[in-house]
């Protein structure tokens, strides 16, 4: 269930893919020198409405944009004349080890981007060593993770109104062997994507002439979409059937969960799950508090990519007053805006464990699949190395809040 996949560097997979078409993208990935690289490699090969699904927010995006410029107001005071030859990026995530400060989001959908892109994303966290999470609406499913992918496995779990199909899944991953559940509280409704109304993406998927048109502008990814069919949301096939297919999902964010999900229901889950258990949405102290007080083992603080309300705090701006309020009880990890390796320094020298990706290594996949994925993964691995070896930290440990300058 476990075994790490033996997907290798992105160039041994542009050397070893079989399809020509997969060769030239993975080939064009390698001259990717940062993760914005990958996102424009990304928009040039997607139809506008699948780029803007994925790479869009809430309403005028202001959360979207505060993620970004949280990271970026962070600033170091670097440590000179530490002996940074050799650099230990591993460290404890969730009590287990990971090669890097950093673990897979969930994000549903993808399979849009590149065929399986799930699997391709999977692959390469596990064969980077790190920790993946698998969403309900993924465009693979519980069982296909666990087979073709293996390495360290979560699995998040939105809140259906029919409960029991949420637990029905919830029990697939546990057979499955995935090692946490991460339950995702911030979407009780959908959050207002208006690029994704402009585009005819918001509403039930229909053709309509606006995607017909645009579609036409991008053949390559048609053919892809002949090739393979349509993606299927494969968790929830059968589970929803006025929802099964993927574009309908993606339209309609929120419109299956129960917006009446409560601590109860939170409570009642984690006693459900005897495995550990991460909650993925909260910017709240007292609310990362109380989820410490009921064994929560850890929380995503996290404003979901700026997607559900916007107006709402960067999750990093978040994130000291809940590493205070937790005292150490349970793990705390942050995602919203990473797109640099020296990201994960300022996360983990503000009291996080390490941070989540959601586009970063969704723009790699969308690029050119696995290899974009584990082109990503590289890219933040180096620069991570690097801004490392330039701040005077040999070991994630070393990392604490004396490397941050003060403010002023
Ligand atoms: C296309 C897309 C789909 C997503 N789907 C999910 C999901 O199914 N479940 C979830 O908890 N979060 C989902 N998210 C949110 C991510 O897990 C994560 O919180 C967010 O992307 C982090 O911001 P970043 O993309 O700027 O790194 C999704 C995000 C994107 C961009």
């Amino acid at each position: 269930m476990n075994a790490v996949s033996d997907g290798g560097s992105a160039a041994t997979q542009v050397a070893s893919s079989s399809c020509p078409a997969s060769r030239r993208a993975a080939a064009r990935v390698l001259r990717a020198w940062n993760i914005a690289d990958l996102r424009r490699i990304a928009k040039q090969r997607l139809p506008r409405a699948v780029f803007d699904f994925f790479d869009g927010a809430a309403e005028d995006e202001i959360t979207l944009g505060a993620n970004r410029a949280a990271f970026e107001r962070v600033r170091i005071a670097p440590k000179m004349l530490a002996g940074v030859a050799s650099i230990d990026t591993s460290t404890a995530i969730l009590g287990g080890t990971s090669k890097l400060p950093i673990a897979i989001g969930p994000t549903g959908g993808i399979g849009f981007g590149w065929p399986l892109a799930d699997v391709g994303v999977a692959r390469a966290a596990a064969a980077a060593g790190i920790p993946y999470t698998l969403s309900t609406m993924a465009t693979a499913s519980i069982e296909r993770i666990a087979r073709e992918a293996g390495g360290r496995l979560w699995f998040q779990a939105y809140i259906f109104r029919e409960r029991k199909m949420t637990m029905d899944l919830v029990e697939r991953a546990r057979a499955f062997g995935y090692e946490a559940l991460m339950v995702t509280v911030d979407v009780p409704v959908g959050g207002k994507r208006e690029r994704d109304f402009r585009n005819d993406f918001a509403i039930r998927f229909r053709f309509t002439p606006r995607n017909v048109l645009d579609f036409a502008t991008r053949p390559l990814w048609v053919l892809d979409i002949f090739r393979h069919g349509m993606p299927v949301l494969e968790n929830v096939v059968g589970l929803a059937p006025e929802a099964k297919s993927t574009a309908e999902i993606a339209s309609s964010v929120g419109q299956f969960w129960d917006a009446d999900f409560d601590w109860d229901g939170l409570k009642a889950m984690r006693d459900r799950w005897a495995g550990k258990m991460l909650v993925k949405g909260t910017l709240r102290a007292d609310e990362a508090a109380r989820l410490a007080a009921i064994g929560v083992d850890a929380v995503v603080v996290s404003n979901h990519g700026g997607r559900q309300l916007d107006g709402a705090v960067a999750g990093l701006d978040a994130l000291p007053p809940v590493v205070r309020a937790v005292k150490g009880k349970m793990s705390v990890l942050v995602d919203g805006g990473v797109r640099r390796g020296v990201d994960a320094i300022k996360a983990v020298a503000l009291g996080a464990e390490g941070v989540m990706l959601g586009r970063a290594t969704l723009y790699g996949a969308c690029a050119a699949g696995e290899a974009g994925a584990t082109r990503a993964l590289e890219i933040l691995r180096d620069e991570l190395v690097r801004s490392m070896q330039l701040s005077g930290v040999r070991s994630i440990a070393e990392i604490g809040p004396d490397l941050l300058a003060q403010p002023g």
